[in-house]
């Protein structure tokens, strides 16, 4: 038999980084609905809410194979799908900002700096999988991050864009903001659930999921701040916008907290599924999946990080 050589596949090539979540969070008043509405901000969920086919932006989301940023890595679109239909109960969509794994604060960081770009991700989501019901679940210390977002869905009530026939359309959304009392154990969904209930943070047995049995044990969708931040650009550029980042399996941009033993941490945005060679040393540890998540990173060569300090945004590279 001929020997077939063995080739190294052909590299992906590097798209130039663009931050995009994180983009705002140093331009002052950046949490303000003003700041938000200058940079254009509430206009996809104006040109999509009542308008846009809801299965059709469960679709784009699927497409651009966005992976929940909660650590598990759930596909988001799929999720979506999932959702029980036709059980004459309400639909839920909770939004977890728990984030009280040790060294974690990109959650944190979207709730405080930039929070009406949350909003208008909720506001989508609830169009697309027709939900008239948002809790957005904030761990217990985050009391700025609290009070940022009860004033940031204040602004959005006012102008319409939250409450009653939002944006003048035949839809109402009432979005909730709910502290916990900062057990690490609410982070889990099921936890925040209970907690949200108004019971103690104890995880419940699955199944049922909570897609078909959460909330009140209604059908409920659970994802993450980071989550549903992204989909508010997914639905603004599209599922090929997304893919141009991050690999076939994990595409997208991902926040990425690493740091160094006994330095000051950083955070830094690149795309997802980026590969650092495990030894790295100004990318100790990522804590996408907690501080556990160290070492798994696969040993293949990436271009270096373009280091920017403390708190910077760099393109971790493919
Ligand atoms: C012990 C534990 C703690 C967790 N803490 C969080 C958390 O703080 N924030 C979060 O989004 N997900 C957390 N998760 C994951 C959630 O259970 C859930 O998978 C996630 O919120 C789903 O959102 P996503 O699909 O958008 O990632 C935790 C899971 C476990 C087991």
């Amino acid at each position: 038999m001929a020997e077939v050589p063995l080739e190294a596949p052909a590299p992906k090539a590097v798209v130039p980084f663009t931050p995009v979540i994180l983009k705002h969070i140093h331009e002052a008043g950046s949490h303000t609905l003003d700041h938000y509405l200058a940079r254009g901000g509430y206009e996809t969920a104006r040109n999509l809410v009542g308008v846009a086919e809801p299965a059709s932006l469960v679709k784009i989301v699927e497409d651009s194979g966005l992976r929940g940023r909660g650590g598990a890595g759930f596909p988001t679109g799929k999720k979506w799908t999932f959702l029980a239909k036709g059980t004459g109960k309400p639909s839920y969509l909770t939004v977890n900002g728990d984030e009280s794994e040790p060294g974690t604060f990109k959650d944190r960081y979207i709730i405080e700096k930039d929070p009406h770009q949350l909003l208008e991700g909720v506001i989508l989501t609830c169009w697309a999988i027709q939900s008239h019901h948002a809790f957005i679940y904030l761990r217990g210390e985050f009391i700025l991050g609290y009070e940022r977002l009860e004033a940031a869905v204040r602004e959005a009530k006012a102008k319409g864009f939250i409450g009653t026939k939002i944006f003048g359309k035949d839809f109402d959304l009432k979005v909730v903001v709910m502290r916990g009392a900062g057990a690490y154990i609410c982070g889990e969904e099921t936890g925040m659930l209970s907690s949200i209930e108004g019971g103690r943070g104890y995880p419940k047995i699955k199944p049922p999921f909570p897609a078909v049995s959460g909330v009140f044990k209604s059908p409920t969708i659970v994802n993450n701040v980071e989550t549903i931040a992204a989909v508010t650009h997914i639905l603004k550029h599209g599922a090929a916008w997304h893919k141009q980042w991050g690999t076939e399996k994990k595409p997208g941009l991902q926040a990425l907290l690493p740091f160094r033993r006994g330095e000051k941490t950083g955070r830094v945005r690149g795309a997802a599924r980026h590969h650092f060679k495990r030894n790295d040393r100004r990318l100790w540890r990522w804590n996408g999946g907690g501080p556990h998540a160290q070492g798994r990173y696969p040993r293949r060569p990436f271009g270096p990080p373009a280091d920017s300090g403390d708190g910077g945004e760099v393109h971790a590279g493919l």
